[in-house]
């Protein structure tokens, strides 16, 4: 069946950090799928090459790039790397995320760095360092599209205690909108998709704590699943979503909306 031209993607160019696992793969599927050539980064190299493979499969074009967010410098050499293959980016997914356990009490400086690093001042950089290729990209008909992947956990304070994660995915949030409103006049939007619980690497949605939170908060009664994260992210980057500037969506099958 024909793909609806207001939701086509087909075309594009787009990186999506931390894309060879867990959500950010969703999207990566859902977007290479549809005609986008498509860039995922990891740290290991086997690792996102033997991912970008995967996704490549008949279908189209993916490719792997290696990228490690904690430090200033990682940023950079990916934003070269990029730079040096693509002349225009049309959609960047900041979804690459960490998180750090420890309470109140055990919480180091370096968890907080971790954190902070990865989750807040990457994607900032990030986006930064390749504004040059969204430019490029970017037309008042067909904006350059920044999604970042926050968190229903920068949204409310859950059952257990997660300080750095909150706080980190919170500040994301807050910087979709200020950099919508820096960004909107060259013509790139800004927005963030707030999951509540997908399975992946960071959330076992098969462990007893998270069926029961599932169970006790998701209205929908499930978790989520690749269309839901693939379908969002498709919606922003075509003509339908052009609109949407310096927002964040919760992805969460109603949970934030009943607490
Ligand atoms: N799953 C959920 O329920 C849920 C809910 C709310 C928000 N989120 C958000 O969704 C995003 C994706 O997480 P996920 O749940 O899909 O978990 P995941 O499968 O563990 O994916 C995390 C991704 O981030 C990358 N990453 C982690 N630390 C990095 C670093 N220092 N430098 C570069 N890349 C790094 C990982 O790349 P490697 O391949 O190198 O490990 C991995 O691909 C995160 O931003 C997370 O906070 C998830």
């Amino acid at each position: 069946m024909a793909i609806d031209p207001l939701f086509s993607v087909a075309g594009k160019v787009a990186l999506v950090t931390g894309g060879g696992s867990g959500i950010g793969a969703m999207i990566a599927r859902g977007i290479v799928e549809r005609g986008v050539r498509t860039y995922i980064t990891g740290r290991n190299a086997d690792r996102v090459d033997a991912a970008a493979a995967e996704l490549r499969g008949q279908q189209g074009e993916c490719f792997g790039l290696v990228a490690d967010f904690e430090t200033r410098g990682g940023v950079a050499a990916l934003a070269a790397d990029l730079s040096a293959r693509e002349q225009r980016l049309d959609l960047l997914v900041n979804n690459a995320g960490t998180n750090a356990a420890g309470s109140l009490a055990e919480m180091e400086e370096a968890d907080w760095d971790l954190v902070l690093g990865v989750n807040t001042k990457a994607p900032f950089f990030l986006i930064r360092e390749l504004l040059p290729l969204l430019r490029a990209a970017a037309s008042p008909e067909d904006p350059a599209r920044v999604i970042n992947v926050g968190s229903i956990g920068g949204l409310h304070v859950p059952n257990w205690e997660a300080h750095a994660y909150g706080a980190s995915k919170a500040a994301l949030h807050h910087l979709t909108r200020s950099l919508a409103k820096a960004l909107g006049p060259d013509h790139i939007t800004v927005n963030t998709v707030a999951p509540g619980p997908f399975p992946s690497g960071l959330t076992d949605v098969a462990s007893e704590a998270v069926k029961r939170s599932v169970a006790s908060h998701v209205p929908l009664g499930r978790p989520g699943q690749p269309e839901d994260a693939a379908g969002t992210v498709i919606f922003l980057a075509s003509r339908a979503g052009a609109y949407v500037n310096g927002h964040v969506i919760p992805l969460d099958g109603g949970y934030i909306a009943a607490l």
